[in-house]
């Protein structure tokens, strides 16, 4: 098709709610004409006033010039009908979440926009073929699928589907790079990039809590100290509503014919029941009413341990025997491998099963990861019933010395960090390895769609495929229920980077 979109092509967004109003506003910064319509006409004039207020409030404080926000708000026009879109080289669709209504929409649209304009939609779910489907020019169908706040955040993923002209994806991505955004392609498949590779986020601090693992405070304060997330799932749950995150995971899992790695947790299921929404209802999994939340769990001040010696090959356990060093304990080499040892336990970075089956010798702590152990606040740990309190306590001294808080959960398979982060790798690994979308795309999709710290590929260079593969493999056996099950794509990197370095891709 030769696609080309500049800052002057005129843009149509389609649905004047949440997203339509923040995507218009974003192509009315950059530029475009925008032509905004909505069936609804109160919905129409609320979004434009909201727009002209908002680009005020921005300009305000400072974050516009004024007469960059008055340019803006004089670029956004209103359409009484679709017939108007006419001029539109772009139109970009953000109405009701419905197959049957985006189709409708398109094939109108076919026959009033010109034959090379692009018609994007900014689905979260459906397949950008089946809503190509039955068009005359099906190839003209592209996926922009923004996060909300549009305007914040600066993830976009042009989402292609079979006949999507790569062309038209060419164009979309490049405009959306102009906007300032940061757009990666990604082949439509159920959740596309984010909603995919996120779902583990949750369902297994979902399941962590089924278990009585841990409570959500403790869980939610392990994932941001230790794992280096910005939010805990529970939090962030809580703020985007229970009732949204459980309607993407059933969308995902049933998209996927009931794949067992997405199975909605009852738990969540139970929340939205009984209307614990989130912060929108006044309650969710904490309480929004001005009472305090709850306090994670945090072991008391135990004793240094008399003795502290570490094993060849500690891995990403390495710094937290500097940190201990800085604080002036004295760590000899000896033990085990990839082990530290004291007096009456040992510790180890999990391997995925129970601390309480591990062979012979002293009792074992499992050390759940950290994203970065130098500088993590706070660590999870467990040990298997046959572990005595005052073996247990050796370990928790040790880590409380180096300075950081110590949750201790109940004998759980990969604890917390470990098994949230290696089902991410894994689900990241698997979409790579698929072809639906390139390795530096997912880290970029899951860095600013859903604000993680690092990217989870680059998560399983630092920590090595095949540990993450070891892993998941141990939970399997455990579990047995598929959900963990490593993806053909990791077992073939087989301790290769996933990100490419070394294959050469
Ligand atoms: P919304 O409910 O705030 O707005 C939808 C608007 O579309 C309403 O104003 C409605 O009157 C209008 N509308 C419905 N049918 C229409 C039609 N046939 N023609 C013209 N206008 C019509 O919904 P929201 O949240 O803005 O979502 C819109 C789309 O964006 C959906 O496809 C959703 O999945 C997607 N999305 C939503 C995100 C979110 O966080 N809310 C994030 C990313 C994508």
């Amino acid at each position: 098709m030769g696609q080309v979109l500049t800052a002057g092509t005129p843009i149509a967004v389609i649905g004047a709610g949440t997203m339509g109003a923040g995507i218009a506003q974003v192509a009315a910064l950059a530029g475009h004409p925008v032509l905004l319509y909505d069936t609804d006409s109160d919905r129409l004039q609320a979004a434009v006033s909201g727009l002209h207020a908002q680009l005020g409030k921005l300009a305000e404080r400072g974050k516009l010039g004024p007469e960059q926000a008055a340019a803006a708000a004089e670029r956004i026009g209103t359409a009484r009908d679709l017939g108007e879109l006419a001029p539109a080289g772009l139109v970009i669709e953000a109405i009701v979440e419905l197959l049957t209504a985006k189709r409708d929409l398109l094939s109108a649209l076919e026959d009033v926009v010109k034959p090379e304009a692009v018609l994007a939609s900014n689905t979260s779910s459906l397949s950008i073929d089946a809503m190509a489907a039955g068009l005359r020019v099906p190839g003209r169908v592209v996926g922009m699928h923004f996060f909300n706040p549009a305007p914040v955040m600066r993830l976009v993923e042009v989402v292609h589907g079979e006949l999507t002209d790569p062309a038209v994806v060419a164009a979309v991505h490049e405009l959306a790079g102009s906007w300032g955004k940061i757009a990666v392609r990604v082949a439509s498949s159920p959740g596309f990039i984010v909603n995919r590779v996120a779902r583990p986020f949750y369902g297994e601090a979902h399941r962590l809590v089924e278990e009585g693992a841990a409570d959500p405070a403790t869980i939610d304060a392990v994932l941001r100290e230790a794992g280096g997330f910005r939010m805990g799932p529970f939090e962030l749950t809580d703020l985007i509503g229970q009732d949204v995150n459980l309607a993407v995971c059933t969308s995902v899992w049933v998209a996927t014919h009931f794949d067992p790695r997405y199975t909605p947790s009852g738990w969540q299921r139970g929340l939205v029941e009984a209307g614990r929404l989130g912060r929108k209802t006044g309650r969710g999994v904490y309480g929004y009413d001005g009472g305090a939340k709850p306090e994670p769990s945090t072991a008391p001040r135990a004793a240094v341990p008399a003795h502290v010696s570490a094993g060849v090959g500690l891995g990403p356990l390495e710094p937290l025997v500097a940190r201990a060093a800085a604080a002036g304990i004295q760590v000899e080499p000896g033990g085990l491998p990839g082990e530290l040892l004291f007096p009456r336990a040992r510790a180890a970075l999990t391997t995925g099963a129970l601390a309480g089956e591990a062979a012979g010798g002293l009792p074992l702590v499992s050390l759940d990861l950290a994203m970065d152990y130098r500088t993590a606040t706070r660590i999870a740990v467990a040990a298997g019933s046959g572990c005595p309190p005052e073996a247990l306590a050796e370990v928790v001294g040790f880590l409380q010395a180096a300075g950081l808080a110590v949750t201790v959960v109940a004998d759980t398979p990969g604890l917390v960090v470990m098994r949230t982060v290696a089902r991410l790798a894994n689900e990241a690994a698997d979409l790579a390895g698929r072809g639906v979308a390139e390795a530096a795309d997912i880290d970029l999709a899951m860095r600013h769609g859903a604000n993680y710290p690092i990217g989870p590929l680059e998560w399983a260079d630092r920590i090595g495929t095949e540990r993450i593969r070891q892993v998941l493999d141990a939970m399997e056996d455990r579990y047995r229920d598929g959900r963990y099950r490593p993806s053909l794509a990791l077992r073939r990197l087989s301790g290769r980077s996933p990100r490419g370095e070394e294959t050469g891709r």
